[in-house]
This record gives C-alpha cells, structure tokens and sequence, in this order.
C-alpha cells in the first residue's frame, strides 16, 4: 500500500513539471524519506535516545543551477503558490509556508559558511502532508543535498541533519529536535536508526518484520492538529525547567529517583522523558540481539501509555485506534511523532493488516471520527541523489 496511491512513479512526475516549468533537464534529482518514530518520542530535545525508520515515502526535489541570479520554486502540491528567494542573502522572517523549508536549509547551509548558489527547484512528495510523517523535514533534507551536491560540496549527513534542524528552529520557527533529520539522512533498507542525540552517534538496528510475517502499521488518524506547535513547545519547556529544578544539563542526566523532588506535572513530563528513554534501550537491545520482533511490543505500548497519561500529548482519535488495534491483536500500538494528532503504529500480523485497519475505521465511524488512512511501513534507505 503506497501513500500516492499508485499513480505516476514521483521520479517521472517531477522531472516532467521541472521541464514544463523551466523549459530544460534538472540537473538532478534528490529524494529524502518521511518517517516513523518506532520508539523514542519527546526525547531528542532532551538529550535523548530515539529509534525512528525512514519511510519509502519521499519527497523529491528536481533542481538546476539558476541563470537569473534568484531561487525560484515551485510544487508539485501547491502549483500556484511559487516562491522566490535570493539563496545568497535571504534571512528568516522572508519566506513563508512550504518555501521556508527550502528557503531556511540555504540560509542554514549560507551562515555555516558554505557557498550556495541560486536554484530553479520543482519540489514533489508522496509523503503524507501534515500527518506527523515529517514531509517537511523529508524537503529540508532533500534540498539541502541539492544544494550542497550543485556547489560540488562534501557532504557531511549530520552536519546536514544540524543545518536542518538550525533551519526548522531558526528560519520556520518550530523547536523540534534532530530526530527527523537524522532518520531521513541516515535510513537503511530493512533497520532502524538508532540516535543517541546527545553524542549523535548513529547506529543501524536491523529490523525484519516481514522475515517474522509481521507488519508495521501507521495509521493515519486524520485529526485535527489541535495546538500542536504551542503545545509542543510547552513540553519543550516543561522538560527544561524540570532539568533546571533538579540542577541537571538536561533530563538525560537525570535519574526516576531524582524526580520526587520535582512538582507533580514537572515529574510527570520528566518521568515520561527517563523511562522513555530506557524503553528505546530495551527495544535495541532486543532487536539487536536478534529476538522475535515480536517481544518490543509491550513495550510499544508503554510508551503510548507514558505519553498519553504523563507527556500528555495524545488526542481521543489516536487513544482509540490504540486500543482498538490492541483489542484487534496488535503486539503493540503507540502514537508517534510530536502528537496532538497525526499517526498510530502498531506491530501486527502482516496478515492482520487488513482486519487491523477494518478494526480501527469501525471504531472510528461508531464515534463519529473522520475516516482514518493507513499504510505499512518498510524500513527504507536514507536520503541521495536519483538517477533522472
Ligand atoms: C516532532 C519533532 C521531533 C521530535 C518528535 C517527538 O516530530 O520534529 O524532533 O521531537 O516530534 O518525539
């Protein structure tokens, strides 16, 4: 099950809309997954550990060094919103909406001290908008490779990764971590990527659903993203002054026993952050020694259950098809990504993919929510450069 549903292969799609928008051959094209999080969430702006997979899910950016001097983009999703910068002198606050992603990896790459040229971009993705799937860091990535490739610049993924996130925080203005970026850069067919976003050491875990008949599940809830930027943020800030409190760097430094000194909401929030940061351990540690996937399930589920009554960040639509894909067999289901909506994983049965789905949509529609979407998800390679 694809998310675009099969029609024309993104690769074609793009190229064709570059020649029609420019009248001549990209010089090439760069392609970044979207992502789940397996496990791991609300951790990497605290120092922490996460295990996310890059998506086979993309997004694709088609470019050519441009002859006028500016950077001119146009996509595939909003063909009549183009956006033009001047990629050697733009600054946050110039560029809005889906052109800031673009806009913000150069002026990241710019201020790091390295010599970009202007573009003519065509930008394309089969990566869910707005479903918590990081289509927008999957961009971010994907142009920035152009960039740095068309100035026949080294490419170094995490300083990357860095650049991406400095856009994302400075330029669009989302506090997010480094998660994202680094699952999109550093994917592997077949493993998960395992971050210790303190050190940013990156190691691969394998992980064989399908060798085990198993799937990976993301359901798309479709809800409305209610607050999410200020309410991620406020967990954000919560986690920092939860550190503060207790004298900490961070609340990777700190311990659960150390928490009773904290106030009730704070202990909670960095109680989530601590055991949280032990299950994505205990995931590796399982998956690393070669069990049945089986086995990181209930663990799965833990952390949906620690971010749901403690992070509080879930919403009615995601606890029910939690619980619905649970009471339907799932070994394990959690929310992943930032929350507030958007995605549910769950370790099914490969053939229990459909009747999981079923289980979930009957739920839905007995409660009176939007009908959800879904779709398995294949541990994919990293971003790079395709062949046009
Ligand atoms: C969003 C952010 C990530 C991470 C997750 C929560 O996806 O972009 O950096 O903080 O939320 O784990």
């Amino acid at each position: 099950m694809r998310a675009d549903g099969g029609q024309q292969p993104p690769l074609v799609r793009v190229v064709d809309a570059f020649r029609e928008a420019y009248g001549r051959e990209p010089e090439g094209v760069w392609a970044a997954p979207g992502r789940v999080n397996l496990i791991g969430e609300h951790t990497d702006y605290n120092d922490g550990l996460v295990l996310p997979i890059a998506l086979e899910q993309r997004a694709l950016v088609a470019a050519a060094r441009s002859s006028y001097g500016r950077t001119r983009a146009i996509s595939v999703q909003f063909p009549s919103d183009v956006t033009t910068f001047y990629a050697t002198t733009v600054v946050p606050g110039q560029v809005t909406g889906w052109g800031a992603y673009l806009a913000g990896v150069g002026w990241a790459l710019r201020v790091a001290g390295h010599a970009i040229d202007d573009l003519d971009l065509v930008v394309d993705a089969d990566v869910p908008i707005g479903a918590g799937l990081s289509s927008s860091h999957a961009l971010e990535c994907a142009a920035g490779l152009a960039w740095m490739d068309l100035a026949g610049l080294p490419v170094d993924r995490m300083e990357l990764a860095l650049a991406c996130r400095q856009a994302e925080n400075d330029f669009v203005g989302a506090p997010t971590g480094i998660m994202d970026q680094t699952a999109s850069l550093y994917g592997r067919d077949g493993h998960a990527v395992f971050v210790d976003t303190r050190t940013l050491a990156v190691v691969h875990v394998p992980l064989d659903l399908a060798g085990h008949g198993l799937a990976l599940l993301v359901v798309d809830t479709r809800a409305p993203h209610r607050h999410a930027d200020g309410e991620y943020a406020a967990r954000r800030q919560d986690c920092e002054e939860a550190a503060q409190l207790l004298g900490a760097r961070t609340l990777r430094d700190v311990e659960l026993t150390d928490l009773d000194a904290l106030p009730p909401h704070l202990r909670r929030r960095a109680g989530h952050v601590v055991t949280e940061n032990a299950r994505v351990r205990h995931v590796v540690s399982l998956l690393e020694a070669g069990s049945d996937p089986r086995s990181i399930g209930p663990v799965l589920t833990a952390s949906h259950v620690s971010l749901r009554d403690d992070f509080e960040v879930s919403v009615p639509e995601v606890d029910s098809a939690v619980d619905a894909l649970l009471e339907a067999g799932a070994y394990g289901a959690r929310i992943t990504g930032g929350g507030f909506g958007g995605c549910v994983i769950a370790l099914v049965e490969d053939a229990a993919v459909v009747a999981s789905v079923t289980a979930v949509e009957a739920t839905y529609a007995g409660r009176g929510f939007a009908a959800p979407s879904a779709f398995v998800a294949v541990p994919s390679a990293g971003a790079g450069r395709l062949d046009a």
